[in-house]
C-alpha cells in the first residue's frame, strides 16, 4: 500500500481536470489514474485520444513548492522512463522536453498544468498528467491519424492490462515523483541534468523550431542547460528554447512549437510575475497555462517560493521499493 494516495477511477473525462478539481484532497504528493479517459487533453491545445482500457492515463498532484517548477515536465519524463525500464526492460529516449520515444515512435505524452488553490487562491501547485500507450493495436494509431505513435505492446513489450496500470501508477507516484522530489523540490533540475541528457534524443541532431515573430529557425541541438532549456546552435548564434516541441530531423516528422513556449534569449526579467503578459503575444501569463508562467519569471509564486527545510518528511526517500 502506498503512503501517497493513488486514486483509481473506472472512467474519467480528464485526469488532469479531475486532479485540479480535487486538488486539496490529495497530500503533498498524490495521484489519480484511469484506463478510460473520455476527454483527454494534450499539449498545445490538442486532444488526447482515449484507448478504452488499453492505455494508462495518470496525473500526479504536487502540492509542495518547487524551486524550479517549470522543469517538472523534464523530471516527469525521467520518472516515466525509469518505471517503464523497471517494468518492461525497455530503453526509451526522451524527445525534448518530455515525450518518450521507443524505437523512434511516441509512447508517452506529458502535460503539466499549474493550479491555484486555497485561501484567495494564493496556493500554487502543479498537476502532471501522463498518458502511456500500453497495448493499443496499430489500427488505433491509424484511425486516430497518429503515424508517429505506438504502444509498448506493438514494440514487443509484454503488457498485462489487468496489473500494469495499478503497478505503474503506484510506482510513478512513490518512486517517480515522491522520491526524487526530495531533491528536485529544493535543487530543481540540475541534479537530474546528466541523466536527462544521456537519454535525450535531440542532442547532436539537427532540429527545427518556430521563431516568435513567425517562420522557423534551425540548427544543431548541443545541450540542455540547468534550467531545462534546449540549446540550439544556429548560423546566427545560440538559441535557448525553453519548452514546447521541436522537430528532430531523422526521428519523425516536424511538429509545431507554440510561440508561448519559447524564450528568445537569456532569462526573463528578475522579479517578473507569473501573470505578466506573454512577451510574444501580450496575452496574460496564466491564460495559456504552464508555458506562459515559465516565460514570465520561471516561477509560479508572486513572492519568492518558500524555502524548503532539509529532510522534510513528505519527500523523505521511501525505504521500500516494490518490484514486479
Ligand atoms: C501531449 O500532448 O503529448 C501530452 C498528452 C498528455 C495526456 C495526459 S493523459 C493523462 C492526463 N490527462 C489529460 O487530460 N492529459 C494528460
Amino acid at each position: 500500500m502506498s503512503i501517497n494516495e493513488v486514486r483509481w477511477l473506472s472512467e474519467c473525462g480528464s485526469t488532469n481536470a479531475y486532479a485540479k478539481e480535487h486538488f486539496e484532497e490529495f497530500g503533498p504528493v498524490g495521484a489519480v489514474y484511469t484506463t478510460n479517459q473520455t476527454a483527454g487533453r494534450g499539449r498545445l491545445g490538442r486532444s488526447w485520444v482515449n484507448a478504452e482500457g488499453r492505455a494508462l492515463y495518470y496525473t500526479a498532484v504536487i502540492r509542495e513548492p518547487l524551486a524550479q517548477p517549470a522543469t517538472l515536465p523534464l523530471l516527469a519524463s525521467l520518472a516515466v522512463r525509469d518505471q517503464l525500464a523497471q517494468r518492461y526492460g525497455v530503453d526509451c529516449q526522451i524527445k525534448w522536453p518530455n515525450d518518450l520515444l521507443l524505437n523512434g515512435k511516441k509512447i508517452v505524452g506529458i502535460l503539466c498544468e499549474s493550479v491555484s488553490y486555497g485561501y484567495q487562491m494564493q496556493g500554487r501547485g502543479i498537476v502532471c498528467g501522463i498518458g502511456i500507450n500500453l497495448a493499443q493495436p496499430q489500427s488505433y494509431f491509424d484511425a486516430a491519424n497518429l503515424p508517429n505513435g505506438t504502444s509498448l505492446e506493438l514494440q514487443g513489450a509484454k503488457v498485462d492490462l489487468a496489473a500494469d496500470p495499478q503497478w505503474l501508477a503506484e510506482a510513478l507516484t512513490d518512486f517517480g515523483f515522491d522520491r526524487p522530489l526530495y531533491t528536485f523540490a529544493r535543487e530543481g533540475f540540475a541534479p537530474f541534468r546528466d541523466e536527462y541528457k544521456a537519454a535525450c534524443v535531440n542532442l547532436g541532431r539537427h532540429v527545427t523550431f518556430d521563431l516568435p515573430g513567425g517562420g522557423t529557425g534551425s540548427g544543431t541541438a548541443i545541450d540542455v542547460d540547468a534550467d531545462g532549456r534546449l540549446i540550439v546552435r544556429t548560423d546566427s548564434g545560440e538559441e535557448k528554447i525553453f519548452t514546447g516541441e521541436v522537430s528532430v530531423h531523422g526521428i519523425y516528422g516536424a511538429v509545431e512549437i507554440s510561440h508561448h513556449s519559447r524564450v528568445s534569449a537569456g532569462r526573463p526579467a528578475p522579479g517578473a510575475l507569473f501573470f505578466s503578459p506573454c512577451e510574444v503575444c501580450g496575452k496574460p501569463g496564466f491564460s495559456h497555462g504552464f508555458p506562459h508562467m515559465v516565460f514570465a519569471g520561471q516561477r509560479l509564486w508572486k513572492t519568492p517560493a518558500p524555502k524548503i527545510p532539509e529532510g522534510r518528511g513528505a519527500f523523505a526517500p521511501s525505504a521500500k521499493r516494490r518490484r514486479k
